[in-house]
């Protein structure tokens, strides 16, 4: 069964460093409530003139160094993100530019923070599907500081910019190395809980919706909470069983790093135990659409991943959208 690989991966981060001590200057928080909460203890945040496609393109170059592959061997570039350098050309063709590999397809994906598992699911249907393609680079990258209300103290403590990439490839050695399946799903009727309305047609640019601070991310904090446990826990429970599949099977679960008592619901209402679970949202807060990427790359490095292992990612987010991919990993 012909099957597709991750032959590589990186990350980057951006180098300012956000801690919680330092928000409690900028709105009324604590460090112990943010940590208590959310399990974040600091984030990375870009410089004015550090953009998603800058970040993108750092952690492209590691994966595509990590698959010792070079960037004319790249056949398409997908990029996962809601905070976009511009509302077009897709940061995917800005970073084409700056890897310098052009002519080749490049699209940007909107799915919030479950936009990694989509584009990992077209990347690896448009390499199933076109024997020309040999190689996809998927990459999650945000500046999500740049649409943070630094005013909101229940939405400016979680999120943190970043970005990390994956090389995907057909797998060439027959064995059952690669992405087994993916899962993906979405709730439009949840969309109200978790948006940012600015930016898109339907809220011109006027002095009003600007005062209104449209342009930046609203949140129903307990409302996304409950509904992320939920879905995450479905989708997991849906794509063991269709696999024939148990908990015990999984080496590593990857999930969205959104905050900790997310993924320690996840894991008792599922049985999954704790360090089965990785967590690394303590010093980069909620990356959206990067955090599963960086989360593989440092799962990788740290040895919590090896040869042979059954790795599940999950991630949601707003939309709602969520989804879980199942790996054997190469
Ligand atoms: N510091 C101190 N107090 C804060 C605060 C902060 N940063 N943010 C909110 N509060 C206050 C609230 O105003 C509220 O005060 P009140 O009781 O006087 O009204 C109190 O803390 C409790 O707020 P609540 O929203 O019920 O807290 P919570 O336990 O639900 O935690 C979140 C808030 C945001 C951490 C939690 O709801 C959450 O993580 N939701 C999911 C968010 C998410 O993952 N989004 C991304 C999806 S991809």
């Amino acid at each position: 069964m012909e099957r597709v690989i991750i032959r590589g991966v990186g990350s980057y981060l951006p180098d300012c460093v956000l801690s919680n001590t330092d928000l409690e200057s900028m709105v009324d928080t604590t460090h112990e409530w943010i940590v208590t909460r959310t399990g974040i203890e600091s984030r990375r945040i870009c410089l004015d003139t550090e953009m998603a496609s800058d970040l993108g393109y750092e952690a492209a170059r590691k994966a595509l160094e990590n698959a010792h592959i070079a960037t004319c061997d790249i056949d398409l570039i997908i990029v996962a993100t809601m905070t976009p350098d511009m509302q077009f050309p897709a940061t995917a063709c800005i970073i084409q530019k700056k890897l310098g590999c052009s002519d080749i397809p490049c699209f940007d994906i909107g799915a919030a923070c479950s936009g990694f598992i989509y584009a990992m699911d077209v990347g690896r249907n448009f390499l199933l599907s076109n024997p020309a393609m040999k190689n996809v680079l998927l990459i999650g990258t945000e500046k999500i500081s740049s649409i943070l209300d630094w005013e909101d103290r229940s939405t400016c403590i979680l999120f943190g910019d970043g970005a990390g990439a994956v090389v995907l490839s057909r797998n060439w050695d027959n064995s059952d190395a690669g992405i087994w399946d993916i899962l993906i799903g979405a709730d439009g009727r949840c969309a109200s809980m978790l948006h940012c309305s600015g930016w898109g047609a339907s809220v011109p640019v006027t002095v009003e919706n600007v005062e209104q601070r449209k342009y930046f991310i609203r949140m129903e904090g307990r409302e996304v909470f409950k509904e992320a446990i939920k879905r995450m826990c479905v989708v997991v429970e849906d794509i063991l069983l269709r696999n024939h599949l148990t908990v015990e099977d999984i080496a590593c679960v990857i999930p969205h790093q959104a905050n900790i008592r997310i993924i320690t619901a996840i894991g008792e209402r599922l049985g999954i135990p704790q360090e089965k679970m990785f967590v690394n949202l303590q010093h980069k807060g909620n990356t959206s659409a990067a955090s599963i990427p960086i989360a593989i790359d440092e799962a990788l490095k740290m040895g919590r991943i090896h040869t042979g292992d059954l790795i599940l990612l999950v991630a949601f987010g707003a939309g709602m959208t969520w989804g879980a991919s199942l790996i054997r990993w190469k």
